[in-house]
C-alpha cells in the first residue's frame, strides 16, 4: 500500500485542482493499492493533522475548476521556527503527522515561501515533491509556473475592457496588475493588450518619462492612453532608498496603492483626465485557461513520475517545452524576476511601449 499526502499553500490560482488531478490520476493508474490524503488549508492542515481522505471521485470534474478543493492559507517561512498560537512546534508537528500517517511522499503545491518550507521538510527527512504554483511566475528554476497564464488572460481581458471605455472618454487609464516583487504578469498582459506604458518593479520609472509618453500620444492624435502598472512598480527616486527608508516612506504614504500615486502625479503634470482600475483578486479567480490546464496536467503527471521512481526532494519545472526535475536545495530561496535587458523588453520598446525609464 502506498500513501500520499497533498497540500496547497499560499495564494491560490486557477489551476491548483488541475495540477492535483494530474498527479492523482497518474498515481492511480500506476498503483493498485494507493491511499491519498488532502491536508486542509495548506501547512496548517499538516501541523494540526487536519486532513481528509481523498478518493478518485474527488479528482473527477476538477480540471476546469478554479480555487483549491483543499483550501489554502499562508504560513510564512520566516515564522516556521516560531510556535503556533497554541504553542505547537510547527516543524515537529508536521514531521509527527507525516510519520503517523505513514506517508510515502508529500506533494506540495505553492510558491516561493511554500517551497522554502518544503525544502526544510526535505532536510528533516521527509519525502517531498514541490509543484511550482503562482500567478506571479517568479519561481527560479522553471520557465513557467502553473496559474500564470490564466491570470495573464484575466489581466489582459481587464485591460481590453478598459481600452474601449478609455477611447470613448479620451482618458488616461492606469490598470494595476498583480505582482509585488516581479513584473511578469504586467509585462505579458501589457503586451497582449496593447498597453502604451508598462511599469515593472524591475525597471524603476521616472514619472517625467511616463508623462512624456502620454504627451507623445496626445500629439499623435491619440484620444487615450493605457498604463499597465505592477503592484510593486517603484520610482527611480524610491529605488535609491535603503530598505528602512523605503518602508518608512511607504508607511507615511496615504495612497491605497502605487497606481493612485502615479495617477495623481500625472494629473498634476499633464492636462489629462486619469482613472485607475484595479482588477485585484479577479486575476486569481475563475477557471484555468486551456493552456494553463496543459501546463498543470503535464507538471502533475511528471510529479507522479518522480514519485513512481522514488525520486524525492525535487520541484518539477519547465525548461522550454521540456519538464525538468530541479533539486529543492538548489531552487529554494531564489526569485526569478524579469531581466530588463531581455529580448521581450527590447521588442516591446521597439513597438513603442514606454517602460518609464
Ligand atoms: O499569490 C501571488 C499574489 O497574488 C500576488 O500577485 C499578490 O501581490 C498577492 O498574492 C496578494 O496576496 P493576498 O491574496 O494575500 O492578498
Amino acid at each position: 500500500m502506498k500513501r500520499f499526502g497533498f497540500l496547497t499553500s499560499g495564494g491560490d490560482c486557477q489551476s491548483l485542482n488541475a495540477t492535483m488531478r494530474g498527479v492523482a490520476k497518474a498515481l492511480y493508474e500506476n498503483y493498485e493499492e494507493v491511499e491519498m490524503y488532502g491536508f486542509l488549508e495548506g501547512y496548517k492542515g499538516l501541523i494540526y493533522g487536519n486532513y481528509k481522505k481523498l478518493t478518485p471521485s474527488d479528482f473527477s470534474g476538477i480540471l476546469n475548476a478554479g480555487g483549491t478543493i483543499l483550501g489554502t492559507s499562508r504560513v510564512p517561512f520566516k515564522q516556521i521556527d516560531e510556535p503556533t498560537e497554541d504553542g505547537l512546534n510547527k516543524v515537529e508537528s508536521m514531521k509527527k503527522n507525516y510519520k503517523k500517517m505513514k506517508l510515502d511522499c508529500l506533494v506540495v503545491l505553492g510558491g516561493n515561501g511554500t517551497q522554502k518550507t518544503a525544502n526544510r521538510l526535505r532536510q528533516e527527512g521527509l519525502n517531498v515533491i514541490h509543484l511550482p504554483k503562482t500567478i506571479d511566475n517568479d519561481i527560479w528554476g522553471t520557465d513557467i509556473t502553473f496559474g500564470f497564464h490564466s491570470a495573464v488572460d484575466v489581466a489582459t481581458r481587464a485591460i481590453d475592457n478598459i481600452h474601449t471605455t478609455a477611447t470613448s472618454h479620451g482618458r488616461v487609464f492606469i490598470v494595476e496588475v498583480m505582482g509585488h516583487k516581479v513584473g511578469w504578469m504586467t509585462l505579458y498582459a501589457g503586451i497582449a493588450s496593447g498597453a502604451d506604458v508598462v511599469l515593472l518593479p524591475e525597471i524603476p520609472y521616472d514619472i517625467k518619462e511616463v508623462a512624456k509618453a502620454i504627451k507623445k500620444r496626445k500629439k499623435a492624435g491619440k484620444r487615450f492612453s493605457i498604463i499597465a502598472v505592477a503592484e510593486g512598480a517603484i520610482s527611480k527616486e524610491d529605488a535609491k532608498l535603503s530598505k528602512k527608508e523605503l518602508k518608512k516612506k511607504q508607511k507615511e504614504n496615504t495612497y491605497p496603492s502605487v497606481a493612485y500615486k502615479i495617477a495623481d502625479d500625472l494629473a498634476a503634470m499633464e492636462n489629462v483626465e486619469v482613472r485607475v482600475a484595479v482588477p485585484g483578486h479577479t486575476q486569481r479567480g475563475g477557471d484555468p485557461s486551456p493552456y494553463d490546464r496543459i501546463v498543470a496536467t503535464r507538471l502533475g503527471v511528471e510529479a507522479a513520475n518522480l514519485i513512481i521512481k522514488e525520486k524525492y526532494g525535487y520541484m518539477v519545472g519547465f525548461k522550454g517545452n521540456d519538464i525538468v526535475p530541479v533539486p529543492l536545495e538548489e531552487a529554494a530561496g531564489k526569485l526569478k524576476g524579469v531581466d530588463p535587458k531581455c529580448d521581450m523588453i527590447k521588442e516591446a520598446k521597439l513597438l513603442g511601449i514606454s517602460f518609464g525609464d
